[in-house]
């Protein structure tokens, strides 16, 4: 059972899960003491089942704070359907993980960002047409019509902004548009998300934060600019660009996240 592994290994149920983006999967050296176990193996699931998230799950600390880290993700592109969408994340919630970090490789919409820039999801416009929730409500884990008046945690924004002023790491604040891929967007379609009020675009976290707030958990989200979108700048799009540009992030996405989590688990009531 998922719970007991983690308390076998944490002697807790850390309040916070992170999921990583591509190309920051470097991540989880910043964890102490750490166990990585494969979904296949954490979920008992047998390698026919569609259900066979490719992944690790990253059991550890951050300065000594319990922390559960997802290295993979499910992406709609891939033919997933909504049960399968909400699979792993609502077994995190069920066992009472609190906070979601989500983290993100995207392409920049708004033409004052740069390729390597870190941008705080302020809001979302799922253009992906689809929604994870679809299908039979988990009335155990929340109600059937979820609000998301403020999906990303305006206490964690303003925390992270601070963080990010106090740490002298530069930070962008915009509108995450999720499209569905796996083919990247056309012009046209940069240039309607553009008159949306988008400033950046990607093909994953709208689902995760969906099913976050679906069960009351906290949300921040965090994007990499990996590269400009589509027609705003003269270079074709590679998944090879994308990784390298994450790396590149991934020092100053460590310092904030780091911070941040520290900063979350001595706030008294927060
Ligand atoms: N579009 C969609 N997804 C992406 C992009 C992009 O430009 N860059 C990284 N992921």
């Amino acid at each position: 059972m998922l719970q007991d592994i983690i308390i076998d290994k944490l002697g807790t149920i850390p309040d916070t899960l992170i999921i990583l983006g591509s190309g920051i999967n470097d991540f989880v050296k910043q964890l102490t003491d750490k166990e990585s176990l494969s979904y296949k193996a954490l979920f008992d699931i047998d390698s026919d089942a569609s259900i066979g998230h490719a992944g690790y799950l990253h059991l550890g600390y951050l300065h000594s704070i319990p922390i559960l880290v997802m290295e993979g993700r499910k992406h709609y592109y891939e033919g997933v359907n909504d049960d399968e969408m909400r699979f792993l994340l609502q077994s995190f919630a069920a066992v009472g993980v609190k906070n979601l970090i989500v983290t993100n490789a995207c392409g920049g919409m708004n033409e004052s960002f740069q390729p390597g820039d870190i941008m705080l999801i302020e809001d979302h416009i799922n253009m992906m047409g689809r929604n994870p929730l679809v299908g039979r409500n988990n009335d155990q884990l929340g109600e059937r019509f979820v609000d998301m008046t403020e999906p990303y945690d305006i206490e964690f924004r303003e925390i992270i902004k601070d963080i990010a002023y106090q740490e002298d790491v530069p930070l962008q604040k915009g509108i995450y548009v999720s499209y569905l891929g796996p083919s990247y967007e056309t012009k046209a379609e940069i240039r309607a998300f553009r008159m949306l009020g988008g400033d950046a675009v990607g093909m994953s976290t709208v689902p995760e934060v969906i099913i976050a707030r679906h069960a009351g958990m906290r949300v921040l989200g965090l994007s990499i600019i990996t590269n400009m979108s589509t027609g705003l700048s003269q270079n074709k799009l590679s998944h090879n660009e994308v990784l390298e540009m994450g790396r590149q992030a991934l020092e100053r996405l460590s310092i904030l996240l780091v911070e941040f989590v520290e900063r979350i688990s001595n706030h008294e009531g927060l």
